[in-house]
């Protein structure tokens, strides 16, 4: 059964646990070179991101704000439906606030293009995007992405945040699923 525990025989890594942190402390260190010593406002999509976001921050170092925004565009499954749904508002406003919102992938981009406009009317004094994998193949809309992780082919992948069917969000690497 997809996404049960049965199919644990369909992954194959990706990208292994060493990869993918020493890649992350290179981004945050890039991150913080780029902001010099202002505060940064790191917006974690959830719920794919929450990993990622908890090492990036880490590795940015300085001053970091921490806000989430819940976001669900697949109603479980392997496919984009386009549709965006917000599960969770940001808890502070970032109206003059230098913001990196940090994805775990970007695929169609019709997720990352629609929280861009919505952060965009909040009148940040600069936003930036980070997403951890970057699937360039399946794109729909071109959407701005200023650091990334590591460029993928158009597979489904999961581990470190991402899931299927809500499974596999703890695994320390990226792993491809075949059905
Ligand atoms: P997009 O709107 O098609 O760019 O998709 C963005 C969201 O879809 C991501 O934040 C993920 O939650 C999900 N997604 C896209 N590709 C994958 C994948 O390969 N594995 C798991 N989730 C994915």
């Amino acid at each position: 059964m997809p996404g049960s525990e049965s199919s644990v025989d369909q992954l194959e890594v990706l990208i292994n646990e060493e990869r993918l942190q020493a890649r992350i402390q290179e981004l945050g260190k890039q991150i913080r070179e780029d902001f010099g010593d202002n505060p940064i406002t790191c917006i974690g999509v959830l719920k794919g991101s929450f990993l990622f976001m908890a090492d990036l921050v880490r590795a940015i170092g300085g001053p970091v704000r921490c806000e989430f925004l819940g976001v669900s565009s697949y109603q479980g499954g392997t496919r984009s439906t386009g549709v965006v749904r917000i599960t969770h508002d940001l808890k502070q406003p970032v109206e003059g606030q230098h913001c990196v919102l940090v994805e775990d992938i970007v695929d169609t981009g019709l997720t990352m293009d629609y929280l861009l406009r919505m952060l965009q009317v909040r009148n940040p004094a600069s936003l930036k995007v980070a997403t951890l994998l970057d699937k360039p193949d399946n794109r729909e809309v071109e959407v701005q992405t200023d650091y990334i992780g590591f460029t993928i082919p158009d597979e489904f992948v999961v581990g470190y945040g991402l899931d299927l069917n809500e499974l596999y969000r703890n695994l320390p690497h990226i792993a491809v699923y075949t059905p």
